[in-house]
């Protein structure tokens, strides 16, 4: 039985440029907790499987064109019709590894040109993340990972420019970890950060929003 004193789940966020490594991190993350014994799910944004997701899923191939602000309200709208389900899921004890948020939707939008304020307006009362880890590589060095997959940010001058965009966004509570150190290495940095960051939760720090 759930207690409003029962210990909450972290809200954990991973972010960097396509080829990063995220992903597969994630999912290392995810195992490495589950076997310690924490309650915890891995989540992406976009949630291609909503309907906005499917919309998104098919700009970004290619298959469908939007302005650029609309798609900027669709990745907007697709965190917050998990919104609900985040705080369930927070709330039960749940810890949320998350690839991509909010600064995603800030920096891939802005470095398209679009002003910065009026990017951040719509995450504005998301949740905000307990941690934010930002795998570092250059997009130079990203693109030689096996080169990309051909969806429609994939290219090395616009990932110059999302770079630009998460400097821009960024501050000194980011933990940033190089992208380009072995696999395992960044694994074990992972785990005791997430470790650190469930402790702190659990000890009764207060989920807050966007964008505090
Ligand atoms: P993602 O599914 O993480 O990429 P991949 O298919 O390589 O695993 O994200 C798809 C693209 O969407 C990625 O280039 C980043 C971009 N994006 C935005 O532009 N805005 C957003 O809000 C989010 C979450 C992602």
């Amino acid at each position: 039985i759930s207690s409003k004193w029962d210990p909450r789940g972290a809200l954990i966020v991973f972010e960097g440029l396509d080829r990063c490594g995220k992903t597969s991190q994630c999912s290392r993350l995810l195992s490495s907790l589950e076997r310690l014994g924490h309650s915890v799910e891995s989540w992406r944004f976009p949630d291609r499987d909503t309907g906005v997701g499917q919309m998104i899923s098919s700009y970004l191939s290619n298959q469908s064109q939007l302005d650029d602000h609309a798609i900027h309200l669709l990745f907007s709208a697709n965190r917050w019709e998990k919104r609900s389900l985040m705080e369930a899921k927070l709330k039960s004890g749940t810890t949320l590894i998350v690839d991509r948020y909010a600064y995603s939707g800030v920096a891939f939008s802005s470095a398209k040109g679009l002003d910065i304020e009026w990017c951040k307006a719509p995450e504005l009362g998301l949740w905000a993340p307990d941690l934010v880890v930002y795998l570092d590589i250059s997009p130079e060095k990203a693109a030689e990972r096996g080169g990309y997959g051909g969806e429609r940010y994939e290219q090395l001058e616009f990932q110059r420019k999302v770079a630009q965009s998460y400097r821009a966004l960024s501050d000194a509570s980011w933990k940033v970890v190089d992208a380009t150190l072995p696999i395992g290495v960044i694994e074990a940095q992972l785990r005791e950060m997430a470790v650190d960051c469930i402790s702190t939760c659990q000890e009764g720090k207060s989920l807050s929003e966007l964008w505090s």
